[in-house]
């Protein structure tokens, strides 16, 4: 049976989304692996954290499905994923770790699981991206037990003074300059990425108060190391032609090179906000 389709300007955003992913998928989870906290660990754990002890994990936007890998090993016993595109699930699929994993194509407004089937329900750096939140908000608290817990990251913006802050300043002349036929679909919903906005979208759907805390990630190195990481971050990138990004690599590294250490390197941090609110209890 086919699901029906989406608003037009959440299916514009979920095609963008699918064929990017579907182009590079993989990206994503390589970028936070090589992204430590100070503490040497990843975002991704510092989500799982927020669930450490539920048995069965579903993780919306799941992509080619690291995070579960990682619950895997914590031992999280039944574990699902959902992602838009089929490109990063066949990744998901080929880990050992998922072998039992329920991973399905699908839309996190539409879940393709029962009532109360989760102990937890987590989202890494996918919620923000997410059209119709209203409606993911009520799918999550539909798919948990009473009293699960929801934990999502969402993007926290670019440490001042810093390169990814440098990048973001140099990029946002060419998204200005770009004609109106390369610009990118409006992608998100801004409630998802602040905690007043995350309390007013999920307490409609039963949620209790969100936690809020903010971990740091370093994608630090040398300019020519980080540029590579700084490109796939952010989606924005695509609005450039090939000339632009050379134009723009340019200006990155001769503007980076003033900044290195002694050692050559340079810090270039951002914030991840995780985000936790309890299902209504029974
Ligand atoms: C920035 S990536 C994050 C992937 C993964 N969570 C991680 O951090 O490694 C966002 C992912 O969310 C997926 N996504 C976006 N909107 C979605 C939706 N409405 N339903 C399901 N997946 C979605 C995209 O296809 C993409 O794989």
């Amino acid at each position: 049976m086919n699901s029906p389709r989406p608003p037009a300007t959440a299916a514009a955003a979920e095609d963008f989304l699918r064929s990017i992913h579907n182009r590079i998928p993989g990206r994503q989870s390589v970028g936070v692996e090589r992204a430590p906290r100070a503490d040497g660990t990843t975002s991704y754990a510092a989500l799982a954290d927020e669930v450490a002890g539920a048995r069965r994990v579903l993780d919306l936007g799941c992509a080619d499905g690291a995070l579960l890998a990682l619950l895997a090993g914590r031992g999280a016993e039944t574990l699902a994923g959902v992602d838009l595109s089929a490109g990063e699930l066949e990744l998901a699929r080929a880990r050992p770790e998922l072998a039992g994993a329920e991973l399905r194509v699908g839309r996190a407004q539409q879940l393709p699981f029962g009532d109360g089937s989760f102990d937890a329900v987590v989202s890494h750096m996918a919620l923000m991206l997410m059209s119709d939140v209203d409606q993911v908000a009520a799918e999550a608290a539909r798919v948990l037990v009473p009293g699960g817990t929801l934990a999502v990251a969402v993007g926290g913006g670019a440490v001042e003074g810093e390169a990814v802050e440098l990048f973001l300043t140099l990029l946002r002349p060419y998204l200005k300059a770009a004609p109106a036929d390369r610009h990118m679909p409006r992608l998100g919903d801004r409630r998802s990425r602040t905690r007043e906005g995350l309390d007013e979208l999920l307490a409609p759907a039963g949620f209790g108060p969100v936690g809020w805390r903010t971990v740091t990630i370093d994608l630090g190195g040398t300019p020519a190391e980080l540029w590579p990481a700084l490109t796939v971050c952010f989606y924005d990138m695509t609005v450039l032609d090939e000339r632009q990004t050379a134009e723009l690599k340019a200006e990155f590294l001769a503007s980076a090179a003033g900044r290195q250490d002694a050692d050559g390197r340079i810090a270039a941090g951002m914030r991840i906000n995780i985000a936790t609110a309890r299902s209504a209890g029974s």
